[in-house]
């Protein structure tokens, strides 16, 4: 689904990415892991077209992607979300759904009326797929609710839906559990479980703790200072003396 080869992205003197290589499969749930500043969301910022790449090359279902804009590359079925994403706050749960169904990436923000008349004029296919989605999600109760009232918790599991319009082949998620309780955490990780099983979509996850990744995760890859240190399954992972002196061995 993906590769990524020997990928390499400098700021200034700072080797934000040093050479790494990744193989994300078909089908399947693949982690990326790593202390603060060890250049995870720069990696996804690549990848989605955000950031330009300073060497090496990025292939999408056996597609040369690197070099692409951002929505090129979302309109071939890659995705992402952000490390802090929002919702429009004064449109309902429903109307968000419907809005990231036609939503260009890169488009201004319009005014939430503009916006309005817009969503209504959305077709019906599209309210099914948002219904079955906010479902899946637990959300469906609060579809006429304000997505600026809804919990923290919540709002995560919105964004989550609002990719989901889209139907990407493959999802890049940004630190989805940030800042969310464990409860909710153990929720959202079984949100993205089901939403793979249902719509056969890859995903592609930075998580910073170790634990939540390796409840859901196919495999993990792990960046240090840029560099890959390792990859394999979770429970190859959490025994990598590299691993763990990267996680713990830090000052
Ligand atoms: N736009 C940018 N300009 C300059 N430095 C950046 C930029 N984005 C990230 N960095 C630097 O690149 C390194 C990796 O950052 P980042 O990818 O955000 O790490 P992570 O997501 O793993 O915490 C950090 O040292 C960070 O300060
Ligand atoms: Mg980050």
């Amino acid at each position: 689904m993906l590769t990524i080869k020997n990928l390499e992205k400098r700021f200034g003197s700072l080797k934000a990415l040093d050479d790494v290589s990744v193989e994300v499969e078909d089908d399947c749930i693949v982690g990326l892991i790593g202390p603060n500043g060890s250049g995870k969301t720069t990696l996804f910022n690549v990848v989605s077209g955000f950031y330009e790449k300073d060497g090496g090359e990025i292939y999408f279902k056996g597609e040369r992607i690197d070099g692409l804009t951002p929505d090129k590359i979302a309109k071939k079925g890659l995705c992402r979300t952000f490390q802090v994403s929002k919702a429009p706050e004064k449109l309902t749960v429903l109307e968000n759904m419907m809005l990231a169904a036609e939503q260009q990436i890169g488009e201004d923000p319009f005014s939430a009326l503009f916006m309005r008349s817009r969503v209504k004029k959305s077709e019906n296919a599209n309210l099914v797929r948002a219904m079955e989605l906010l479902d899946m999600l637990q959300l469906s109760q609060l579809k006429n609710d304000y997505a600026g009232d809804l919990s923290g918790g919540q709002q995560k599991l919105l964004s989550l839906g609002r990719v989901f319009m889209l139907k990407p082949d493959m999802i890049l998620l940004d630190e989805p559990t940030a800042g969310v309780n464990p409860t909710l955490r153990v929720q959202l990780m079984e949100a993205i479980k089901r939403l793979q099983k249902m719509e056969k979509t890859t995903f592609f996850i930075i998580e910073h703790s170790m634990k939540v990744i390796s409840s859901i995760c196919d495999k993990v890859y792990v960046l240090n200072f840029g560099q890959k240190i390792a990859e394999g399954t979770p429970e190859e992972i959490q025994q990598n003396g590299q691993v763990l002196d990267a996680y713990l061995g830090g000052p």
